[in-house]
């Protein structure tokens, strides 16, 4: 399978995304506060399930709209989140991404990013260095008190609040300034990208960040749990991401 294989069906869904008719958008709360799923997210990880397994069907399939497949410990794993930004999409704010990671044996193997709404795709595959559109990416090398800090708020568990702004106003009076996109997938891509300096988000899901934590290693930068356990794919968990230069 090739990363270019992936690309394309990535880029057949964002038109799914782009061609959304916002007069049949149906959207209902899942669990936790603002969870939203809409038609559309179920629309996208239906075509992207098909695709994928065409390109290997004996992969596993773990999708955030209820394919709760088991990783593949002897074989490929793909980690979908068919829209990432879910709010941002049904408000049309245009900063969504469809995100597909690739586990390899359970290891990163392959990411991909898409945000149609730019035509920017984001990708990376182990030793092979991270890309967005073509052209390589990497980290940049400012320390945190120039660079721009983007956290996420744990939306859907309300039990990090306090800690998310005491943090939020602790990097705050360090950093550049501090932002808020309602993207983690695209967030972390931007760190990559030397974009942003560092991330944080105290609660995320393994679809929000399988993708783009290849495209963070490859494009030389770190990913970790916030409790500084091994990083793994089948639990959610806190996540900080930097260019190697912020803690
Ligand atoms: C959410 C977004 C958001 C982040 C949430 C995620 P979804 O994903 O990435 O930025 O703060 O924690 O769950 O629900 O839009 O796919
Ligand atoms: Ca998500
Ligand atoms: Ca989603």
């Amino acid at each position: 399978m090739l990363i270019v294989e992936i690309e394309k069906i990535l880029r057949q869904a964002g038109e799914i995304i782009l061609n959304a008719d916002y007069s049949e958008i149906d959207a209902n709360e899942k669990d936790g506060h603002a969870n939203f799923v809409t038609n559309y997210d179920r629309k996208v990880q239906s075509f992207l399930k098909n695709e994928l397994l065409k390109l290997e069907k004996d992969a596993s399939f773990i999708g955030e709209e209820g394919e709760m497949g088991n990783i593949n410990m002897q074989g490929l794993t793909f980690i979908v989140d068919p829209i990432d930004g879910t709010t941002n999409f049904i408000k049309n704010l245009k900063h969504s991404a469809i995100s597909v990671g690739v586990l390899k044996d359970g290891e990163p193997y392959i990411g991909c990013v898409y945000n149609p709404y730019l035509n920017e795709m984001f990708g990376a595959q182990k030793g092979l260095g991270s890309f967005v559109s073509g052209k390589k990416i990497h980290v940049s090398n400012k320390p945190l008190n120039e660079g721009l800090v983007i956290f996420g708020t744990s939306p859907y568990y309300g039990e990090y609040k306090d800690l998310t702004f005491k943090s939020a106003y602790e990097y705050y009076n360090k950093a550049l300034d501090i932002r808020r996109s309602g993207s983690a997938a695209l967030d972390l891509c931007y760190v990559a990208a030397g974009r942003y300096e560092l991330f944080f988000e105290y609660c995320l899901s393994p679809w929000d960040y399988a993708a783009a934590s290849i495209i963070i290693t490859e494009a030389g930068g770190v990913i970790r749990r916030i409790d500084n356990k091994e990083l793994r794919f089948d639990e959610p968990c806190g996540i900080i991401a930097h260019n190697g230069l912020c803690e």
